[in-house]
């Protein structure tokens, strides 16, 4: 105490008490700030549950129950989860247009905050897969074409065709093209395995596995069509016709030059 009271009259007492305060105050401030930004996090969770359960009251519970529970038309949604949902909407599958049919991807008709909602609902009444982080999706960094390639013809092929194209199924289900396919949308479908599609669960393709496949499709997605000359690239056709007159060309001069060379 009294080797503290020596430096009370020194020269920079005053300036380090200030900056020890100023330091007290902003970390308190930082901590609160914190704690309330915590708890508005939780306070637009529980707003998003509520709004999916508007939502979902709307536009699903007529074929999934008031609860989600299930019934004679639809299944039970406790515990599918956020993934689930996600694809379902996401793809426009759900709601349910043609129910004599199996499921199509079609236009969503709700926004991706309404998705969310929905989700966050469905995954409130029991937990389920959860939707796949941008962060987990990077398969740009993470995924190999090539390997993709490789699983893909192993794995998919013999039902969404070596290109990706789709086919049909037996009882005249389908396995739908993938060329609209979001990276995401691609995952969830092989961690859920929707309808008579398998499940690929982490065993069967590893996550660095299923990331390359991502990638090996969305490079086929890009690649231009193929076929016949196009009349939008003339570019081909020009030069196979410059070299096919040239060398014709070439070759009857030298026929010509044989024939007055044999005389
Ligand atoms: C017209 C009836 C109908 C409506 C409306 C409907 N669904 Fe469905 N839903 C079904 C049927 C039938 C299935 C099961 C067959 C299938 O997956 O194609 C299903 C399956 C699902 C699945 C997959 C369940 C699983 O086990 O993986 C999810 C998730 C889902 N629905 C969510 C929704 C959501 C969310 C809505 C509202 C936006 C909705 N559905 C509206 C009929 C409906
Ligand atoms: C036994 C056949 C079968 C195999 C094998 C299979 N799928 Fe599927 N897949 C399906 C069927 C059927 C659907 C449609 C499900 C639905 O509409 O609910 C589907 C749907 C999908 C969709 C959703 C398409 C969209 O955008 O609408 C994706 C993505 C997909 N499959 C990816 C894959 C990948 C990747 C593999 C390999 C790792 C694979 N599938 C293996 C049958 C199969």
């Amino acid at each position: 105490m009294k080797r503290l009271s020596r430096y009370r009259r020194h020269r920079l007492a005053g300036p380090v008490l200030l900056v020890f305060a100023l330091f007290m105050i902003g970390t308190t401030f930082s901590v609160a700030s914190a704690t309330t930004r915590q708890s508005s996090t939780t306070l637009a969770r529980t707003a998003a549950v509520d709004e999916g359960r508007q939502i979902f009251l709307k536009g699903c519970s007529s074929c999934h129950g008031l609860n989600a529970e299930g019934g004679s038309i639809a299944p039970s949604l406790i515990g599918v989860g956020a993934a689930a949902v996600d694809f379902q909407v996401g793809t426009g599958r759900m709601p349910m247009a043609d129910m004599t049919v199996q499921a199509m991807r079609k236009k969503p008709a709700y926004t991706a905050d309404q998705v969310s909602a929905l989700a966050a609902y469905v995954a409130s009444l029991s937990p389920g897969p959860a939707i796949p982080s941008q962060d987990v999706i990077n398969y740009e960094r993470d995924g190999n074409t090539a390997q993709g390639g490789e699983l893909f013809r192993t794995n998919c092929a013999m039902c969404h065709n070596f290109a990706g194209q789709g086919g049909a199924l037996s009882q005249g289900k389908f396995a739908p093209s993938l060329m609209q396919s979001e990276p995401t949308q691609i995952y969830e479908a092989m961690i859920l395995g929707p309808q008579s599609m398998p499940v690929f669960s982490d065993k069967i393709l590893t996550p660095a596995e299923k990331l390359s496949v991502i990638k090996w499709i969305k490079a086929a997605q890009d690649e231009p069509a193929h076929g016949g000359a196009s009349l939008g690239r003339v570019g081909p056709v020009t030069e196979g016709l410059l070299i096919w007159t040239l060398g014709l060309g070439l070759l009857i001069g030298i026929a010509v030059w044989l024939a007055t060379k044999a005389r």
